[in-house]
This record gives structure tokens, sequence and C-alpha cells, in this order.
């Protein structure tokens, strides 16, 4: 048995996403979202899966906040929704939104826990999607519009500022594999895409920086960094191309400024104009990372990104994806080396189980409670080695709207009973709990 205690000023919280738990999708003037039209439409999600109640988290956040502090939380990691704010997109502001991220985060505050504040996480307003969402450049000025009415609004109320939860989902598996909203499958019109994130991430630092606000601002990245499925040149080859195609187009051109070159060798064209990359190229104050599991890769020059997925041999979670805690050391190295030691926070990790509400309202979800030891004690190595590692979120807080998986997959550590929405800590969130406590003996 070991003792794993964190430092002191190390971070543990829990993350959500505004569309995955708050409900209320008509209420206060909210205008639907891409992911409301997406939701809605035939065959889109699992079992026709809305996000119209989710867990009612818009009504009931006094109570989730409680229950936060019952688990000695330091950090809340939420995401605000562009379609409250500015629900046309662009124009009127709407003060009944302003008004609920403000009362969450003082009540937040009232708990002694941090707001941690996503701009976006892929809610966004269905009206922009219908002049071509992402792929139209007009769309990164509606989005700095947005930022700048946060910034002038919650700015005050909002410790740490994340602009983009995973521009790797919102371009490739919205607009290239079409399972996500909008739900296109076109090569090009992800590229655009990735592009105008980039863009409008950088334009927002550039907007933020003149405000002169205190907290920390940067973004979170999902990071594809696969191993060779092989010991040869070949699956290193497909490795180096994977990173460039997956991740690279979205870290190298915040951090260094660039576009990775391969992707003239992979014919990938973006809608670079004079500037941008100037522009996309600001000082960050942290890298976010999410974090669930890594791949296996091997050459093949018969896809467009010339690399493929080979078979795991590890346990998955009921999400399919295979636990593989080692590779998040070797995240947390590599962003380290590309972002020149800026200070880390996994802003996401956790495990999908088939969770079982027992008659005396347990559920002892063994295997989530082991893959969250594994992947702590991953941190701890990464601390060890000198890693600049500041917080760690699990996600989630509560069960929730699993995207196009609907409510089929849990990810809380808090169960959601979807019949009348009352919450019921798992036995991960007392893990959790004993753990914050400083008692990490395991
Ligand atoms: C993502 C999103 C979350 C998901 C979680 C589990 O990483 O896809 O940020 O909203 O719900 O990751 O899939």
């Amino acid at each position: 048995m070991r003792e794993h205690v964190f430092p002191k000023d190390f971070e543990i919280g829990v993350a959500t996403a505004s569309y995955q738990v708050e409900g209320a999708v008509n209420e206060d003037s909210r205008k639907p979202s891409i992911w409301d039209i997406f939701s809605h439409s035939d065959g889109n999600t699992y079992n026709g899966d809305t996000g119209d109640i989710a867990c009612d988290q818009y009504h009931r956040y006094i109570e989730d906040i409680d229950l936060m502090e019952e688990l000695g939380l330091k950090a809340y990691r939420f995401s605000i929704a562009w379609p409250r704010i500015i629900p046309n997109g662009v124009g009127e502001v709407n003060q009944n939104g302003i008004e609920y991220y403000q009362n969450l985060c003082k009540y937040l505050h009232s708990k002694g826990i941090k707001a941690v504040a996503t701009l976006y996480h892929w809610d966004l307003p269905n009206c922009l999607q219908d002049v071509g969402g992402w792929t139209n450049r007009s769309v990164v000025d509606a989005f700095c519009k947005y930022a700048e009415i946060c910034f002038d609004k919650l700015g005050e109320y909002v410790d740490q500022w994340i602009t983009f939860n995973e521009p790797l989902c919102v371009s490739y598996i919205g607009y290239y594999e079409g399972e996500h909203a909008p739900g296109y499958r076109d090569l090009n019109k992800s590229l655009k895409a990735i592009h105008h994130l980039n863009l409008a991430h950088g334009r927002t630092v550039k907007i933020y920086r003149g405000k002169k606000l205190p907290a920390p601002i940067g973004i979170t990245w999902n990071l594809f960094i696969p191993r060779p499925a092989k010991d040869d040149d070949s699956c290193r080859k497909a490795v180096e191309y994977a990173i460039d195609s997956r991740t690279r187009v979205f870290t190298s051109p915040i951090l260094k400024g660039e576009y990775p070159k391969s992707i003239e060798d992979l014919e990938l064209v973006f809608p670079i104009e004079p500037g941008d990359l100037e522009e996309i190229h600001q000082k960050i104050d942290f890298v976010g990372i999410n974090y669930y599991s890594q791949s296996y890769v091997s050459y093949d020059e018969t896809s467009p990104f010339n690399f493929k997925t080979e078979p795991a041999w590890e346990s998955c979670s009921e999400m399919g994806w295979p636990t593989t805690p080692k590779g998040l050391l070797d995240m947390l190295r590599w962003i380290s080396d590309e972002s020149d030691n800026l200070p880390i926070y996994i802003t996401e990790n956790g495990y999908a189980d088939n969770d079982v509400l027992t008659p005396d309202m347990r559920v002892h979800d063994v295997s989530r409670i082991e893959y969250l030891k594994k992947h702590f004690e991953i941190a701890e190595k990464a601390l060890d080695e000198g890693i600049p590692l500041k917080g760690y979120f699990v996600w989630s807080l509560l069960d929730n709207f699993e995207w196009a998986k609907g409510y089929s997959k849990r990810f809380g550590v808090v169960y959601c009973n979807y019949e009348n929405l009352q919450r019921i800590p798992k036995d991960s969130a007392y893990f959790i709990r004993d753990l914050i406590a400083g008692n990490g003996y395991w």
C-alpha cells in the first residue's frame, strides 16, 4: 500500500458541459443550438435521446453545487451556452442567460469552489449553422463578440477561461465523420472548420488580453498521440502523420504560429488569409487536455491521413475505449515539451461503466474506481517527473447526455436517475472525496 497525496494546491474538480446537463432548452429566451436540431432529427442519437431535460441542472445547480461541496471538490468546469447569452448567434444579448451563469458562479464561490468556464462546448446557435457554421469565416467574428460579452459580464466571477473544448471533435467528428452535429461528411468542410476554430481562439485571446482581467485563459484539446502498432519505420511514420493531422493542426498554429509541414504531403488545404497565423499565435496561460484512451496505429496509404487504428488488447469501458493509463503519461510528456512547459490541467478524464443502482441506493462502480486510480497514479508520476500539472477534472460530475450515445452511457461519479432526476453519489464519488481529503491510500 502506498500513500497517494497530492500537493495542497493541486486542483481536483469535476467537469460538465451545458447541452449535456442543463436541459431547459426553451426557457428564458434560449434558442436552439445545433445539438437541439441534430438530436431531434431521426436516427442521429441513440434511442432518439435529446438534451431537452438532461439533468435539469439549469434548475438544480444549487443541489449540484451542494453535492460538490460535500465531496470537497475544489473546482467546477462547466460550459456557457452561447444560445442562452446571444440566442440569435449575433445581436441582442439575453440578460436571463447572463444572470444564470453569474448566479452559478456566485454560488460556487460561496462554497469555496473555483469557477472554470468553457466558452464553447459544441452548442453553436443553430441560426449560425444556417450560414455554414464553422465553415463560414464570419462565424469567427460572431464567436468573438459572444466571448467579449462573456468577459464583460462574467469576467469578475470566472476564475479560469477555456476558449474551446476539443476542436478536433467539432471539426472532424462534426464535419467529416458526421456522427456529431452538424453531421457533415466532407473533408474540405472540416479543414475550413479547423482553421476557423483556431482563428476564433486566437482572436478571442487577443480580445481578452485587452480587458486586463486577472483569470488565466487557455484551450482544451483532446490530443491524439497514438503508439505505433509495431516497432517498425512504417508504423512510426503513421504515428507522425496521425499526430500532425489530428493534433498538430490544432496545437502548432497556437503554440508555434504555423501548421505542420506534412499537411502539404497530405494535401490538406486550409483557408489561411494573410495575418491569420500571427493572430492565432497568442500566448496562452495554460493548456487543458482531455484524456480517455490511447490508440495504436499503422501506415495506410488509402486513408487521406496515411494511418489507420489497429485493434487494442486491453479491457474496454462501456464506450468500447481500452484502458491505457500509460497513454496519459505519453500525452503529458508530449504537450509539456511541445508547449515549453506551460501549466497543464487534465480538463477531462473518466470512465463509462455499466452502473447498477442497488435497492439500498448505492452504486458500486468498481471498474470506474480502478480506472481513476490508475490515471491518478499517472498524474503523480508526471508530477514526480516535474511536469507542470496543476489540476485534474473528472468527467463527469453526474451521468448526462452523452452526445450521439444519448443517455445510454453513464460517465458520472454521481448517478442520475432519469425518471425523477434524483442524484445518488456512486462509490467513485466517495473515492474522490477520500483522495481530496488527503487520505489517499490504496
Ligand atoms: C468529449 C467531450 C465530453 C464527453 C466526454 C465523454 O470529450 O467528447 O468533451 O463532452 O461527454 O468526453 O465522451
